[in-house]
């Protein structure tokens, strides 16, 4: 081999790592946060940019007398699960709070996506007294393979109240719309007043009538959306929030009091839209001068994810994505590595390292398993193949999602019923409608991934999914 030849060797071998690490985060992004507009529900606004999306469940709320249009569709069904929706809230605001002047153009975006989530939830707590917990009948609706726009399923609406409590779906309402109040105070004080008082009297619902909508309204969101966790998390989550958002003492004292009520044995390590407790140490640890236990829980969790930590609790694959168990997988690298995230900037500002053991582990070790997360899901991966829909050469073509997978109402005006949609779900075909930006439950443990519609633990978005990605490609586009 002459040394002209050997050094194009060389160049390419370089440049192909190049290309598997380097990603267009800006791209990413943007495309994250426009999947928001192909899961909304209800009357669509003229700045619509995900167009084969139309109007749908105009009459929301109707049955019961209280406007409840709008919202978000939970995944790749039609149902609004308010539980994990207003997660997403709270997560899409705390993405904003944390990495928002990285977001460019796409902040305004951002803020539309909260935005239609938090108008939603005013809606859904405007009578006192009671929480509207659900918008759907979930049997109904798996059973139907519809678009949103021809949806003729039942659109029960379920409610937690006093007599009924439901305190984590509220106590998780309450920390959406407090955060949210929170990013909205430098562009409207108005709308952020509001929202905050609204918190503030949910909250106090949430922690005055105790109970889990488990025992209120139980099958219909279990086994959807069944609180595993109890509801003690989400109401010190969302007095944390309160705490930050108001300063007032009365929320700090509170999580002093409640934080002994959470299970200390394994969960400081747990966040989703299910379990909080890992975010609150998180939160609590931005500011300074923090007392414990929330350092040590959070320097805890990051020993719990840490590959080469001794006390490591999630599972890698030989492709390096990290793994939990239960479905939408995608859901748990995501919102862990935006802890991670978050939490190298406290550690960065405090000038601390984490000791994991023998292990120490410095704020920018934090970032690169983070970013490790992020570009495994955007295609460095073993199939070379990106999550999401629309970024990259190679993405599912054939995700769980109804409205995706059938023909839009502008190309097929015609009314497709429940059981006319069937043909669609059993498809070989890919589906017709690009849900732009939508992040799938991803590969198993094997990084292997089938694209199959009818797959749903691997094949279907989720609006909780992309939320902590939000913020977390906004730090990796300027950083
Ligand atoms: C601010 O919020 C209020 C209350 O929601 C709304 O009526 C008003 O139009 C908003 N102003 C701007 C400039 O968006
Ligand atoms: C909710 O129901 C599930 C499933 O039955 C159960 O495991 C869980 O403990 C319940 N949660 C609460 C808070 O009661
Ligand atoms: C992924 O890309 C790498 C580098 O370009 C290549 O060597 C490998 O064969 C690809 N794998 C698949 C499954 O396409």
């Amino acid at each position: 081999m002459s040394r002209i030849q050997k050094l194009s060797v060389l160049v390419v071998a370089v440049m192909s790592i190049g290309s598997v690490a380097s990603h267009d985060y800006g791209d990413a992004l943007t495309k994250s946060i426009l999947f928001y507009e192909g899961q909304r529900s209800g009357k669509l606004p003229s700045t619509q940019r995900m167009t084969w999306r139309k109007d749908s469940a105009l009459r929301d709320g109707s049955v019961i007398g209280v406007d409840l249009v709008g919202g978000y569709y939970d995944a790749g069904d039609n149902v609004k699960f308010t539980f994990p929706m207003a997660f997403s809230i709270t997560m899409l605001a705390w993405s904003v709070l944390e990495f928002g002047p990285s977001m460019g153009l796409d902040l305004q975006h951002s803020l539309d996506a909260i935005q239609w989530g938090t108008d939603y939830l005013l809606k859904a707590t405007s009578v006192p007294g009671v929480v509207v917990a659900q918008v759907g009948d979930p049997y109904g609706d798996h059973n139907c393979w519809e678009r949103p726009e021809d949806m003729d399923t039942p659109r029960t609406p379920y409610t937690v109240s006093k007599e009924s409590p439901g305190s984590e779906v509220s106590a998780e309402i309450a920390a959406a719309l407090a955060a949210s109040s929170m990013v909205f105070r430098r562009f409207n004080q108005t709308y952020s007043a509001s929202l905050l008082k609204r918190a503030r009297m949910v909250f106090e619902f949430a922690d005055k009538y105790r109970g889990s909508y488990n025992d209120s309204i139980g099958s219909w969101v279990c086994p959807f959306y069944c609180d595993f966790s109890g509801y003690q998390d989400e109401l010190v989550w969302a007095a944390v929030w309160l705490m930050r958002a108001t300063r007032a003492p009365y929320y700090w004292n509170y999580v002093l009091a409640n934080i002994q009520n959470l299970d200390k044995t394994s969960s400081f390590a747990e966040f989703g839209w299910d379990a909080k407790h890992a975010g609150i140490n998180l939160v609590k640890s931005q500011a300074p001068y923090t007392p414990e236990p929330f350092t040590t829980n959070a320097d805890r969790f990051v020993c719990s994810v840490l590959p080469e930590s001794k006390t490591v609790s999630v599972s890698y694959s030989r492709g390096g994505l990290l793994v939990k168990p239960g479905g939408s997988n995608l859901q748990r690298p995501a919102a862990l590595s935006f802890l991670l995230l978050v939490y190298s900037r406290a550690l960065r500002r405090d000038k601390r390292v984490v000791r994991c053991d023998n292990v120490v582990a410095k704020p920018d070790r934090l970032i690169q398993v983070a970013r490790s997360q992020v570009d495994y899901l955007l295609g460095s991966n073993p199939l070379n193949m990106s999550y999401m829909v629309g970024y990259g050469d190679k993405f599912p073509q054939k995700i769980h999602h109804r409205g995706s997978s059938l023909p839009s109402v502008s190309q097929h005006p015609q009314h497709i019923d429940c059981d006319g949609g069937d043909s669609y779900f059993w498809s070989n075909n890919p589906n017709p409608n690009y849900l732009t930006g939508a992040v799938v439950g991803g590969p198993d443990i094997q990084d292997q991934y089938s694209d199959s519609r009818v797959n749903f633990v691997h094949s279907e978005p989720t609006t909780y999914i992309n939320a902590p990605l939000v913020g977390l490609l906004a730090y990796f586009k300027t950083h």
